[in-house]
């Protein structure tokens, strides 16, 4: 490879044209996203085009500036408040992506050192905003963000509004002190912000008013929130405060590390940074950064990663700062949750309550580690209200385990001949018309026998949330309606009555061999659906509710009507207003279950389902005392039963009062073994405890009592 300096004027132009072309591309994002608090791509993409920058300065320093966004932080302070200018320069952090970047820094600071080892501090790295906070005689007197690293805006009238920034110190704090801090949204208190402005809005646009933009996320929010010109409308704001750092002190009587400052700091009455942890080596503060990176949602606020500091403040002043950043900190920075990529097409899927619901097929694009292809546009309005259209180039957000959400299109890369999207006039799967329900703004498929509905429908009634049917997927529900083995959730509990049919079907049955010859027949996997099946008889009134799938009936109002109306047909033949006096029900869900029940069709699936044997009435224990002999024992069931089905022997003994785990302990009562029963059995042995066989279980099952008089025989063989 050749170096940059031996290389050619012309290649020195054109990296002199990219350089001021970055240049300008990174302080217009800059001021978007720290003046205008809207941010046009992803902080990823922001990184990589400083990352550019960077290495080009590097490789023509001839270039360098010292006005260039690499020297400076953030954007210039904006006009509206006063400026401030900082005792102390607002640093900005060096990133590292990997445990290589990570120990490479400590290996550097090493060098520089010149010795191996010394302790660490890691905290959380909150995404908000930099904020320094001086206090005279125990009162805050100057509230400052961090504009350029050099000045920022007076905000001390808001900061004095936020209730978790102290006014009045407690203790006894030095007289004239600067920290600093990060300010943030909680995460849940961000989410209800934007639901309160969603709804404000639906008043604006209904007086004719212009609406109010959503916030994109907590971190802008948090940013637009102090940067009010109002200070009481940033008091009604869900803000909160995480101090991270002394910025200066006039006296000499600050702790030795850092450590200890935080600990010092927090007796002033500070929230410092929440799960700061001090770690000996740097083998350990990595750990605790991969441990991060696993559990970075666990957080009631948003991190962007994690901030590893020299605990020794005496280390800390030897190793000092290079640009805008310390030697003696560094960012580790978790994988982007938020990327850029291309809405290939908008298509639309049909939900279990005939909703339409649109959603974008992408460029696959790696967002929070996580390959992404698909991501949900909830419904027309929505996709209107964010104007997104085919072909956009759109910032995308995964957070947590959720399904990736569209934040917002990037309106300079739209395409000349883009158009905005409609919803298809027909169902993608029957080809009914779409009709809109002007009470939630879904569109919804005009047929209610259509097969997406049906399909959907099924999946719910297995799904955990519901009757807990494991073995009954998306895919097998598709096989079973398309042989028309079912045609609804009450056929499910005539499946075991078609045990050989189900064993013929390949990806269910057994293979084997029979005069040479290979066929299908039922087999394990369908003996645990049966058991499964037979099992969710017994699941119960609430979750019964809600597989049901009544519009708004789930898992918490289904317990709540559950307990007040004890049976099936009792809620179902409620009058509505009964159904909404319970509380934590209400109207909207009372008329949800009222209009159901007006459907004739939904009382012979009722009836079918009773018919089968599903518990449709709650086990009143206060009421009618259930006998429960079992109480107390616990037993785990392993091997094959001829009699029963393990869940259904479970369900039975569970009926009975007993628990039924799934490993062996030494709170194990007692291992019910059938034939080929493997680990568990020999986990029983070595642990000493009682194992019985199915003649037992089928007779315990008739006559509990005997478990106690087996379990005292048992004693003395055990003692020899
Ligand atoms: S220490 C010299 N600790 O991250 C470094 N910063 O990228 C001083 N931040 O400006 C910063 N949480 O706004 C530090 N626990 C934490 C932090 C944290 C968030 C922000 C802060 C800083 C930026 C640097």
């Amino acid at each position: 490879m050749s170096t940059p300096r031996a290389s050619g004027d012309a290649e020195q132009i054109t990296a002199r044209d990219r350089v001021e072309q970055l240049r300008a591309e990174i302080l217009r994002h800059n001021h978007l996203y720290h003046a205008q608090n809207s941010p046009e791509i992803s902080d990823a993409d922001f990184d990589a085009l400083f990352a550019e920058l960077q290495r080009l300065e590097a490789d023509f320093p001839e270039l360098a500036s010292s006005d260039s966004p690499t020297q400076t932080v953030g954007a210039p302070p904006g006009r509206t408040f006063a400026v401030v200018e900082h005792r102390r320069r607002m640093l900005s952090l060096g990133n590292a992506f990997d445990a290589e970047e990570l120990r490479g820094w400590q290996q550097r600071a090493a060098d520089l050192l010149d010795r191996e080892e010394w302790a660490f501090v890691t905290e959380p790295k909150i995404d908000g905003l930099a904020i320094a906070l001086v206090y005279e005689r125990g009162r805050l007197v100057q509230a400052a963000t961090r504009g350029d690293g050099r000045a920022g805006e007076d905000v001390t009238a808001n900061l004095r509004a936020i209730e978790a920034v102290p006014n009045e110190l407690e203790g006894d704090p030095p007289p004239l002190f600067e920290v600093r801090g990060e300010v943030y949204m909680p995460k849940a208190g961000f989410d209800a912000m934007n639901a309160e402005i969603a709804l404000a809005n639906e008043e604006r646009l209904a007086e004719g008013r212009a609406a109010l933009t959503l916030y994109a996320n907590p971190r802008n929010a948090a940013a637009g929130s102090v940067r009010q010109k109002d200070a009481s409308v940033t008091a009604t704001r869900p803000l909160n405060i995480g101090i991270y750092q002394l910025g200066w002190c006039d006296e000499a009587i600050t702790p030795d590390t850092h450590w200890e400052t935080l600990g010092w700091l927090s007796e002033f009455g500070f929230l410092t940074t929440p799960e700061a942890a001090r770690h000996d080596d740097i083998d350990n503060a990595l750990t605790a950064c991969e441990r991060w990176t696993e559990r970075r949602d666990t957080q009631a606020f948003e991190m962007d990663g994690v901030v590893v500091k020299v605990d020794d403040l005496g280390l800390q002043a030897d190793l000092g700062i290079v640009g805008r950043e310390p030697r003696w900190a560094i960012a580790w920075k978790f994988p982007p949750q938020e990327a850029s990529t291309v809405v290939e097409r908008i298509l639309v899927n049909v939900g279990r309550t005939g909703t339409i619901n649109p959603y974008a097929r992408l460029r696959p694009v790696r967002v929070g580690g996580v390959q992404v292809t698909n991501a949900t546009l909830h419904n027309l309005d929505d996709i209107h209200r964010k104007d997104i259209r085919e072909g956009d180039t759109v910032v995308i957000r995964r957070a947590g385990e959720v399904i990736p959400q569209v934040v917002r299109p990037v309106l300079e890369r739209r395409p000349e001949s883009s158009v905005p999207w409609t919803m298809p006039a027909t169902c993608p799967v029957c080809g009914f018309d779409t009709v809109r329900d002007a009470d939630d703004a879904m569109h919804y498929c005009s047929n209610r026998s259509c097969p997406a509905i049906l399909q959907r429908s099924l999946e719910h009634f297995a799904s955990r949330g519901a009757m807990d049917i494991r073995g009954l997927g998306e895919r097998q529900i598709a096989l079973l309606l398309q042989l028309e083995l079912v045609h609804d959730a009450a056929d499910i509990y005539t499946l075991p009555g078609k045990r050989e049919v189900l064993g013929r079907i390949p990806s269910l049955g057994q293979k084997v061999k029979r005069g040479g010859e290979e066929m299908y027949e039922a087999g394990k996997r369908i003996e645990n659906l049966l058991g499964a099946i037979e099992a969710s008889k017994s699941r119960g009134l609430a979750y019964l509710l809600v597989g049901l799938g009544i519009r708004h009936v789930g898992g918490e109002n289904a317990t709540l009507l559950a307990e007040e109306f004890g049976s099936l047909d009792a809620i179902l033949l409620a009058p509505r207003e009964a159904l909404a006096d319970v509380d934590g029900v209400g109207p909207i869900i009372a008329q949800s279950i009222v209009d159901w029940a007006m459907d004739g069709e939904h009382w012979s699936l009722v009836h079918r389902l009773q018919a089968a044997g599903v518990e449709d009435e709650i086990q009143r224990t206060d009421e009618e005392p259930v006998e429960t002999p079992l109480e107390g024992n616990r037993f785990v069931l392993t091997g094959r039963f001829a009699e029963m089905t393990r869940p259904e022997a479970e369900a039975r003994l569970k009926s009975l009062g007993a628990g039924v785990g799934s490993s062996v302990s030494k709170n194990t009562t007692a291992l019910f073994a059938g034939d080929a029963a493997g680990s568990k059995r020999k986990k029983a042995e070595a642990l000493g405890l009682p194992i019985w066989d199915e003649d037992r279980l089928v007779t315990v099952l008739q006559d509990p009592s005997l478990v106690s008089v087996w379990l005292t025989e048992a004693e003395p063989s055990e003692a020899i």
